[in-house]
């Protein structure tokens, strides 16, 4: 008599980390709780098998199939060639089609400062005026200009450093610090947001606003990393909710922390947009779950496989 044996094929994802801590604890439970086992990996661990024998990329953990999605939860720093291989896995496993969350694109916008005041810019979104050069002499002479027209500037590394190695410049003799970030100087037009400096992290899944908060640093800088304290926000303020939505939108990616200040004239900028952003501050002020939302817009993208059908003897 032949029987029928049912086998769930449990669907595997990979979360990119080097670091899991609370985040990968969060998401891994959240995948769990859906019926979907993870295993963090390191990109440092992966490879490209071009020798078209089998898959051609591998991943630790993953030898006898490819993961069923890829939730990136960090890229390590490295060299030029370090990360542009990072990258390589995170766009060919998005060519093999597998899902990759947020995918190597969206990544490459926002961690380049540059790149996302760029795009900011051409889809007409406030964000404060920017300048991104090589070289010196030319760096100091805009900034002087913008002294002399009033403003201040913030230099900051071209990618995201947690609010580490930003500097303010608030007249002329502060540019003797002026900093490049290897080579390169990315500078912004400071905005003034009143006596209690403040900004607003909102987070948005699938163009959605899902969580926000106000963040109210020690000091001009507000991140959460550099000791700025988190206050609970309802999502009431369609103003800032859907710019940050928008702002998400122009960059293309499926869920993103946006940081956005209050200027003076009581108008929204958006200052930066984060690719692969921590909640763990957010979480501490919000209702909404944000890794089981988090595991469920990337989960539906994940195909779960049929259940295998195998005919055996008795
Ligand atoms: N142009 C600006 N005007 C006023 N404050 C600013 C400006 N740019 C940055 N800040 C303050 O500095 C903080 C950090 O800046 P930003 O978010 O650009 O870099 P980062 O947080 O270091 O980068 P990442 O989040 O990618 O690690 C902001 O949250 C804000 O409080
Ligand atoms: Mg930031």
């Amino acid at each position: 008599m032949l029987k029928t044996l049912v086998e769930n094929a449990v669907t595997q994802i990979a979360i990119f980390t080097d670091d899991p801590g609370w985040h990968g604890a969060r998401l891994k439970r959240a995948f769990a709780a859906r019926g979907f086992h993870s295993c963090y990996v390191s990109l440092t661990a992966c490879r490209l098998n071009l020798d078209g024998n089998g898959p051609p990329i591998s991943i630790p953990g993953f030898a006898e199939s490819l993961p069923d999605g890829a939730f990136v939860r960090g890229i390590p720093g490295g060299s030029l060639e370090q990360v542009t291989f990072y990258l390589d896995i995170l766009h060919g496993l998005k060519l093999l089609g597998i899902p990759v969350y947020n995918d190597a694109h969206a990544i490459e916008r926002t961690v380049d400062k540059g790149m996302t005041s760029f795009l900011l810019r051409q889809a007409g979104l406030p964000t404060p005026p920017a300048w991104v050069l090589s070289n010196r002499e030319d760096a100091l002479a805009l900034a002087k200009r913008e002294m002399e027209n009033g403003h201040q500037i913030v230099s900051k590394p071209l990618f995201g450093s947690q609010g580490e190695g930003l500097q303010r410049h608030q007249n002329l003799q502060d540019l003797d610090y002026l900093a490049e970030s290897n080579g390169i100087f990315y500078l912004q037009r400071f905005v003034h947001c009143g006596q209690q400096s403040h900004d607003f992290r909102v987070f948005v899944i699938r163009d959605k606003t899902v969580a926000a908060m106000r963040r109210c640093g020690q000091s001009w800088l507000n991140n959460v990393a550099q000791g700025g304290r988190c206050e609970p926000m309802r999502l009431d303020d369609l103003l800032l909710c859907s710019l940050a939505e928008d702002a998400v939108k122009s960059i293309g990616m499926a869920y993103a922390g946006v940081d956005i200040i209050r200027d003076a004239q009581g108008c929204y900028t958006v200052i930066e947009v984060n690719s692969v952003p921590a909640w763990k501050g957010l979480q501490s002020v919000s209702k909404a779950i944000i890794a089981d939302l988090l595991a469920d817009d990337f989960l539906s993208l994940c195909a779960s496989p049929a259940p295998q059908i195998q005919a055996v003897s008795p």
